[in-house]
């Protein structure tokens, strides 16, 4: 390989906290490795982080959904480029009653949410593990501190990232890699998600964070090796309740807050 720069892939990099996330680093002055869906402007993006900061930026489209397009994406980075971050922030979710969801949605959530970070992750490790120095960060969320009827799968695949995020620390903390995890909570990133926040009130406003606020401040996290990050006082004070309160308890909450949500959503479609 003759290109011996170091890079930074990125993956759902074209909008919300992904985007964010390219930008922030490109502001610290590291090059890019950047991921999405076809047909989302990517190369443009790219193009204005190259000229704005004067980072070297590769662009690749393709769709996780399918395992080889994951294999082809990490061959090509291998082959090319040297990784010394790798911030696996692809994901979907989204609130449903498990019965009513079709069998399309829940594999969708589990391939985007579990399947693709850790074959992306498993693939680009000897590449990270060459430098003397690297960093991943898995994408949670404050969702994953409890299970939740009628969101079901999205908090158990965000909970099966934080457990895989903290044994595969463990099992690599005498390497130069540091595996972190974030726990966001909010973020108007999408209209569906937007919509959503609006109906929290009051709650749903104390605890929202911009995309911007959330990269920021992860990354800084994220080298100085703080392995599980929850940001922002109220993001911390909704931990402590989800994680010291009886856990049916929360449970029982939770579920009726989504519960409602749904009801209230079905109303307004009428
Ligand atoms: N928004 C929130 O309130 C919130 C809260 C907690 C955690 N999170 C987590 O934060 C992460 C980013 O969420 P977001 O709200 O910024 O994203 P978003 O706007 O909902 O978009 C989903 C992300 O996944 C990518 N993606 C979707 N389908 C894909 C596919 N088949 N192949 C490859 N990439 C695909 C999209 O990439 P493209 O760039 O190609 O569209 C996009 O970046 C997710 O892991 C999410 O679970 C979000």
């Amino acid at each position: 390989m003759t290109n011996t720069a170091k890079y930074a892939v990125i993956t759902g990099a074209s909008k919300g906290l992904g985007k964010a996330f390219a930008r922030e680093l490109a502001a610290t002055g590291k090059n890019l490795i950047l991921v999405s869906l076809p047909g989302e402007g990517l190369n443009g993006i790219g193009g204005e982080l190259k000229t704005e900061f004067g980072v070297d930026v590769a662009c690749y489209e393709t769709d996780f959904n399918v395992d080889e397009n994951i294999l082809k994406f990490t061959d090509w980075v291998n082959e090319n480029f040297q990784v010394e971050i790798l911030i696996n922030n692809a994901g979907i979710g989204g609130s449903k009653s498990f019965t009513e969801a079709s069998n399309q949605y829940l594999r969708q959530i589990i391939q985007l949410n579990i399947t693709s970070p850790v074959i992306l992750l498993h693939k680009l490790l000897p590449n990270l593990l060459k430098q003397e120095r690297s960093w991943i960060l898995n994408v949670a969320s404050m969702a994953s501190f409890s299970p939740m009827g009628f969101k079901t799968v999205y908090p158990a695949s965000k909970r099966f990232i934080h457990h895989f995020s903290r044994g595969l620390h463990e099992e690599l903390k005498n390497t130069g890699i540091t595996i972190s995890c974030v726990f966001p909570g909010p973020m108007r990133t999408n209209t569906t998600v937007s919509n959503r926040i609006e109906k929290y009130g009051i709650w749903g406003r104390l605890i929202l964070m911009t995309p911007e606020q959330v990269a920021s401040k992860s990354i800084r996290r994220m080298l100085k090796n703080d392995r599980n990050i929850i940001l922002g006082w109220p993001n911390k004070f909704y931990w402590f309740m989800m994680t010291k309160f009886p856990p049916g308890i929360v449970l029982q909450v939770a579920t009726r807050f989504v519960k409602n949500e749904l009801i209230r959503e079905k109303q307004q479609a009428k």
